[in-house]
């Protein structure tokens, strides 16, 4: 039997994926050029998706590619009308800062890509005794097409503050599926070198001695 050689990876390939991941932002709104993203460049964050790590090799997720501007402008009514009842549960200082037009970002980039889990009608690998992981895997995909997308410098935006039964209905999704993602994409010069929430100061980054506890709580 032939056995594929390993791969090592060298210094210079961990300081480029460590400068991806410091340089991964949430890009939305009109912060999005309308220029299409190429084919080739989303079959490349595709792959990036199918390539990720799920629950029993279960690959539970689904892909509906948005190009068509009616669709998201329907969706884009179902993010209205929900944007207008979250904001209300926000002081008046942060609901200020919250219904910046940044957060809608639903019609301005050319590509929306909403994600799905799929489930099964049968048991799971690994999944028995705890039944998200499926999802959970769904986002695993999609942080590999954010890094995958960002290495592209291309700008990705994860839209939730939508009713995920409105969008089903708009993109005639199978009953059993769930909506995880909604996903925006398009070319920007806008990476921010700091989460916006953090440069807007919204909240602060939290430091590794604040979220790694040693051995037990
Ligand atoms: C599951 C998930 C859902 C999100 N949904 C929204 C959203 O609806 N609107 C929004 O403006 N940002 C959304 N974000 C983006 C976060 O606000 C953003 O990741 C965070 O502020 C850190 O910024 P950065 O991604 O640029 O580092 C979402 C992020 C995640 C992980």
């Amino acid at each position: 039997m032939t056995q594929e050689a390993q791969r090592f990876f060298i210094n210079e390939d961990q300081q480029v994926l460590e400068e991806i991941l410091l340089h991964r932002r949430d890009v939305r709104g009109n912060y999005f050029k309308k220029d299409p993203t190429s084919d080739e460049n989303i079959n490349r964050i595709l792959q990036a998706a199918l390539s990720a790590l799920s629950i029993g090799f279960f690959q539970s997720r689904e892909f509906v590619m948005i190009y068509n501007n009616e669709t998201k402008e329907a969706i884009k009514a179902s993010f209205q009308e929900d944007n207008t009842k979250s904001s209300h549960q926000f002081s008046d200082e942060k609901q200020q800062k919250y219904t910046q037009p940044k957060l809608e970002g639903n019609t301005e980039s050319p590509l929306k890509v909403a994600v799905f889990y799929k489930p099964k009608n049968e048991p799971v690998l690994g999944q028995t005794s705890m039944p998200n992981m499926g999802k959970y895997s769904v986002v695993c995909a999609i942080q590999n097409m954010w890094l995958m997308a960002r290495s592209l410098n291309i700008g990705m935006g994860w839209v939730s503050i939508l009713v995920p039964e409105k969008v089903k209905t708009i993109l005639n999704v199978p009953k059993e599926n769930q909506l995880i993602g909604y996903l925006c994409f398009g070319y920007t010069d806008k990476f921010y070198h700091k989460p916006e929430l953090e440069i807007k100061k919204w909240d602060y980054k939290k430091l590794q001695n604040e979220v790694v506890i040693q051995e037990r709580y």
